[in-house]
């Protein structure tokens, strides 16, 4: 019967279930982008799923889209506002800060797991989504920037994605020249408020730089025509900017700045940066991040300078579907005939496992149809088990690939199997 179309349940939109094809696809990801990480040295860390909300109004900024709509934010019984972290770095900030880790700076963190934005979902946009990142705390120079630029365009080699994405960068600059640029753009803006969507109403109040991220096509076309940040840059951060560029171009990472990126999280200052693909139609970034040098005392603890990205683990794995080999590990089979000799199977592979090997044992079906089911994992060598009138067993090892069966002792063929 069709079950699931009768049953009333199904996962909240914009959720869904890792089927353990897709999982196997983020855990691989996770895998290959954490090892990546350790060779640059960094180390894990895991903070919790929700903070008080406190925490991501002040980081984020109050005119964020991920604060103001979509937030998963409720009252708990003990009357705390509590969210669910949209992102990784409002947390790793406050735990800098609550943890008191300032004395162990320069930090280089590394996280995997899932954020919650409450974003009208489409392919690649989720409300449960996962992201891996990192984050360097304590580094202001611009070479830090580069470190995990080099980082994330390794792991996109590692992925095999190198040829799908392209790296967009640009700067906001310091707090100076934002400013400058702030006032510039706000005259600019000024004669075509009324032409504004309401969002970016709103926006021109609070943050109007936040209108050049506006995806509004009437804002697009007011946008286009404003000035840019680059000739509002003091010579400071046209130093810092200009030092990354020379350090990726060292580090041969292709790139493309863009002026028009300023990202949507309010805790960023001079470098910004996104790894795009045209192959997931509009959900194209798929890593993003930035220098976020104020964040940390925003929070309340001491100034510290940070730099990091987050990758989109979904989106990748939309990416890597079919380009990324996921080794697939083959079993080593053991196979019984009669009731005695299965239970005997059972402890054999008990014994395998617990030696560290992958073992599949199969409780059901006659001895043609485990074989076929063997042969579908991959399995290369098998245990075929047969129980004797006299109650004593019969142990063979099948070779898959040249068909050969050997008859032996249960020690000569685990040895065999080694
Ligand atoms: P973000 O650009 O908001 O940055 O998110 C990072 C990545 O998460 C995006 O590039 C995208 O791949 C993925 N992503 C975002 N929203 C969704 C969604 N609804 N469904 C699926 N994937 C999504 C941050 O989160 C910053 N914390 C990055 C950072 C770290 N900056 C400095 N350090």
């Amino acid at each position: 019967m069709l079950y699931f179309l009768m049953s009333k349940y199904q996962s909240v939109r914009g959720t869904r279930d890792l089927l353990p094809d897709v999982k196997q696809m983020f855990r691989r990801i996770d895998e290959i982008a954490y090892k990546t990480a350790k060779n640059y040295g960094f180390k894990e860390i895991e903070t919790p799923i929700f903070e008080f909300s406190e925490v991501f109004h002040r980081s984020l900024g109050e005119t964020s889209d991920a604060v103001a709509k979509e937030t998963y934010t409720f009252t708990d019984r003990g009357g705390d506002s509590i969210t669910l972290r949209p992102e990784g770095t409002a947390g790793v900030a406050r735990s800098f800060v609550s943890e008191g880790l300032a004395q162990l700076v320069p930090l280089k963190l590394y996280y995997c797991g899932p954020m919650f934005r409450y974003e009208r979902p489409q392919k690649g946009r989720y409300r449960q989504f996962s992201q891996f990142g990192v984050e360097i705390l304590g580094l202001e120079s611009p070479l830090a920037d580069v470190e995990c630029l080099d980082l994330a365009w390794t792991i996109i080699k590692k992925l095999n994605l190198a040829e799908k994405c392209i790296l967009e960068i640009n700067t906001l600059g310091d707090a100076e020249s934002r400013n400058s640029y702030r006032t510039a753009l706000v005259e600019y803006l000024k004669p075509f408020y009324e032409k504004l969507s309401s969002d970016s109403k709103i926006r021109f109040e609070k943050n109007p730089m936040r209108i050049l991220d506006s995806k509004d096509e009437s804002d697009k076309k007011i946008v286009a025509g404003a000035p840019i940040m680059e000739n509002f840059l003091n010579e400071s951060s046209k130093k810092f900017f200009n030092d990354v560029l020379a350090g990726l171009k060292q580090l041969n990472i292709p790139y493309k700045v863009n002026p028009q990126l300023v990202r949507g999280l309010d805790y960023y200052c001079h470098t910004v940066f996104e790894f795009t693909t045209t192959e997931l139609g509009a959900q194209g970034a798929v890593l993003s991040g930035g220098r976020y040098d104020g964040l940390v005392e925003m929070l309340g603890g001491p100034k510290t300078a940070g730099v990091g990205f987050a990758a989109g683990v979904d989106r990748l794995a939309d990416l890597c579907a079919a380009g990324l080999a996921l080794s697939p590990r083959a079993p080593v089979s053991v196979l019984a005939l009669g009731e005695k000799a299965l239970v005997e199977a059972v402890k054999i592979a008990s014994l395998l496992r617990n030696q560290d090997k992958y073992c599949e044992v199969f409780l059901t079906g006659n001895l043609k149809k485990k074989l076929e089911k063997a042969n579908k994992l991959g399995t290369e060598k098998a245990i075929l088990i047969f129980e004797q009138e006299s109650g004593t067993f019969e142990y063979k090892l099948k070779n898959f690939g040249s068909g050969e069966e050997i008859t032996g002792t249960l020690e000569s063929i685990l040895k065999a199997i080694d």
